[in-house]
């Protein structure tokens, strides 16, 4: 069986590096997985959060993905901490995971930045709870964006430690799913650093909430360099990008990869279109464009928004039914440690 297992903090605005990556992508995949879409709340704790703010995210988010196309009738949606086992399980992996792998995980290096000694243990463990998010369900599958590779794969690491220390076969080795033109979406204003809802300026990034006036003006504003867009020069013989070109030229390769994810092309084809093109034309394009995606999604996410109920609903009936499938798992994995289930 395919079972895809993914999700999406609720820390502040989902932004186009969010959609294009990740949420997209899962739209994609309903017909050919089992999917479950969760929202993560037990990771956003790792760093304060307000807790009114919490739940009101939470919400904003299981919105974005209803919007977005997610069927929840079909496939399961719901919010972490309604689901016992990911804790539970959590702690059963932090005793097989091994102080020397998660020491490596740059996004803890990056978030904890100086002052390490005062962040939480939860920013520390983070990957191992997001190891049994994805176990817990036994998923084979998880689609994500470039940034959470590393934690893959120290999810498959924790899981073929677990099958080896307990001389099992239990876990299946979770396969990441990094695809489309815009896996590593970039800031508008600065090409090296990622699209990122915790970077302190909004022009930084499109949210999805955001609406025509805002795209545009962020679009407008996004920097590039005094180049004209690549030709047929920045192309191999084999019709792809050639990469030097690309770490040349970060912002003018980040807006052409944003198009090409909105455009279902590849950037390939996209720098083959606007050859020599002028700058300010492609961003023309490129705005109506995001606006026609982002706007009617972000229509359909107020809408939603104004039905809480609604929404609690989905994430309700979403855990009933993921606790279904993760419960059993859990109950084994009590077994094969050896805790007593009198
Ligand atoms: P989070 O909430 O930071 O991001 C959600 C998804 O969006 C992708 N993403 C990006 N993709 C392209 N360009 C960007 N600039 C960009 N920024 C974010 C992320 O790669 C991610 O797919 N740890 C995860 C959440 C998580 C999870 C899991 C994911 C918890 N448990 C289990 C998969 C499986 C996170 O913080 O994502």
């Amino acid at each position: 069986m395919r079972r895809i297992f993914s999700g999406v903090q609720p820390t502040g605005n989902l932004h186009l590096g969010n959609y294009l990556g990740a949420i997209r992508n899962w739209v994609k995949l309903q017909g050919d997985y089992d999917c479950l879409y969760c929202i993560v709340d037990q990771h956003a704790i790792t760093v304060r959060q307000d807790p009114k703010e919490l739940r009101a995210q939470t919400r904003e988010v299981a919105a974005a993905f209803l919007a977005a196309g997610i069927d929840a009738g079909r496939h399961i949606v719901f919010n972490q901490s309604q689901v016992p086992a990911h804790a539970q399980l959590a702690w059963v992996l932090n005793c097989v995971a091994r102080l020397g792998w998660l020491n490596r995980m740059t996004q803890f290096k990056e978030k904890a930045g100086k002052d390490r000694e005062n962040a939480s243990i939860g920013l520390y463990a983070y990957p191992v709870l997001m190891a049994a998010d994805i176990l817990a369900y036994k998923a084979t599958h998880v689609p994500v964006g470039e940034d959470q590779k590393q934690h893959l794969e120290l999810a498959r690491d924790i899981a073929q430690k677990f099958n080896n220390d307990y001389g099992v076969d239990f876990f299946p080795l979770p396969e990441p799913l990094i695809f489309g033109a815009a896996t590593r979406v970039m800031s508008l204003r600065d090409g090296r650093k990622k699209m990122s809802k915790s970077d302190a300026s909004d022009m930084s990034r499109i949210n999805m909430t955001d609406d025509a006036d805002a795209v545009a003006l962020k679009i407008r504003k996004a920097k590039t360099d005094p180049l004209p867009l690549p030709g047929p020069e920045a192309l191999r013989p084999d019709g792809t990008v050639d990469p030097a070109d690309e770490e040349r030229r970060p912002e003018a390769y980040n807006l052409i990869g944003i198009y090409a994810a909105l455009a279902d092309k590849t950037p390939a084809a996209v720098v083959a279109e606007f050859a020599g093109a002028e700058f300010s034309l492609f961003k023309k394009v490129l705005t109506d464009l995001a606006v026609a995606t982002l706007g009617a999604m972000g229509a359909e996410m107020s809408r939603l928004m104004a039905d809480p109920g609604y929404i609690d609903s989905v994430l309700r009936q979403g855990a009933l039914r993921a606790r279904a499938i993760a419960a059993p798992t859990m109950a084994e994995v009590e077994d094969i440690v050896g805790f007593l289930r009198p």
